[in-house]
């Protein structure tokens, strides 16, 4: 019994973030985003924050889901810039739904 409710419990908690890096890999944010980076890494001209820096950024702020919908719906710039040490913009992924939009982001908040 105690073995079932540990079981559900993985599956319950894993589906969402493999259904989300599903959605990464769908419309192909994973060119620019990795999911960790080490600190000091050199990053590639387009590349943008980590998935895990975004969420260590902004985890529990208020009205924060919101905001990073609206960077993937209408593109950032230079919100990461000092951070990153280039110059950093991502175009509008007007592609994405709104569904898949707020998925992706409370999976990255999330981790
Ligand atoms: C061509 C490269 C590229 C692609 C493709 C891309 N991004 Fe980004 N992303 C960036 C860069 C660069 C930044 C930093 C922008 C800034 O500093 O304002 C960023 C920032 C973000 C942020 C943080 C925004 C903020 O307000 O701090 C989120 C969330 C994000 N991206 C999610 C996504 C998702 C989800 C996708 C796929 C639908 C995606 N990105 C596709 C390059 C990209």
């Amino acid at each position: 019994m105690r073995y079932l409710m540990a079981l559900a419990l993985a599956v319950a908690v894993s589906t969402p973030a493999v259904a989300s890096m599903e959605l990464s890999d769908k419309y192909e944010c994973g060119d620019c985003h990795k999911m960790d980076v080490k600190p000091g890494a050199t990053r590639k001209k387009k590349e943008g924050p980590s998935y895990k820096e975004i969420a260590q950024e902004y985890k529990g702020k208020k009205g924060v889901e919101k905001q990073l919908v609206d960077s993937i719906k209408k593109g950032s710039k230079d919100v990461w810039a000092k951070k990153m040490g280039k110059k950093t913009e991502m175009d509008a992924e007007e592609d994405v739904t709104a569904k898949d939009a707020d998925a992706l982001v409370k999976w990255i908040l999330s981790l």
